[in-house]
């Protein structure tokens, strides 16, 4: 063997190493970056995102429960509560009596029925809250009705602009054959509405007489 064929050998196999060694360190550095302690071939470590005894999601609202939703100490189904609102003459300002389910004599005012129109996560778990659709601007929300206060909710539905009266939704004072207990009943068919009746019962209003 004379010396040129040593030297291509060696030749040969250095370029073979070092090619090696350049492709290997290319690997590395494309999945793990300059580092020395790459972590790429341990397994994952699964995380939530917040620290889990956080409850992920809004208290559940279970049918039959009782939501605070006014002040009050009275309860009554949410239902029963608009009812005895509108067949009141639903006033803005004047209380409004009404029995609580445990036969107690209660009274309330708007305030206390606006909330179910305005607040979310109240009819059942995860509702939208009916202002989310009919709220003020009247060119866009729903059926032109607007449920986020006490004029929108007695101007009525199907509105032609803010200054004028539309479809009465609180059925002129007879709360059973209302729009307004019509459409909370059933679904309509509109994505948002309630499917039926919840049991809804909530906190609402305060005793005529104190409580023993
Ligand atoms: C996701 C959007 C959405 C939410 C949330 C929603 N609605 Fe509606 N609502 C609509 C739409 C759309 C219509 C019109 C349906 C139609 O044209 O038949 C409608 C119609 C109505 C009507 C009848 C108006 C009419 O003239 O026909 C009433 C009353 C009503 N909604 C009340 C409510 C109440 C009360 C809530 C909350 C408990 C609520 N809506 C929540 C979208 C919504």
């Amino acid at each position: 063997m004379n010396d040129d064929v040593r030297k291509t050998i060696y030749a040969t196999l250095i370029i073979f190493i070092f090619g090696v060694l350049v492709w290997v360190s290319f690997i590395f550095v494309n999945a793990c970056g300059f580092t020395l302690t790459c972590k790429q071939g341990n397994l994952l470590v699964e995380r939530t995102p917040m620290p889990t005894l956080v409850p992920a999601t809004f208290p559940v609202v279970q049918p039959g429960n009782s939501v605070a939703v006014g002040a009050g100490q009275c309860r009554v189904a949410a239902t029963d509560l608009l009812g005895a609102w509108v067949a009141s003459g639903a006033s803005e300002t004047e209380a409004f009596e009404f029995t609580d389910i445990n036969s107690l004599n209660c009274e309330a005012t708007f305030t206390d029925v606006k909330p179910l129109f305005v607040d979310a996560n109240l009819w059942y778990a995860g509702s939208r809250s009916c202002v989310s659709c009919h709220f003020t601007d009247l060119t866009t929300a729903a059926a032109q009705l607007d449920l986020s206060n006490y004029a929108g909710v007695t101007s009525g539905s199907r509105r032609v602009d803010a200054g004028s009266t539309g479809k009465d939704i609180l059925g002129g004072g007879n709360w059973e054959s209302s729009l307004l207990l019509n459409f909370i009943s059933s679904n309509h068919d509109v994505p948002g509405h309630i499917t039926s009746v919840p049991e809804l019962v909530i906190f609402a209003g305060t005793p005529l007489t104190p409580v023993p």
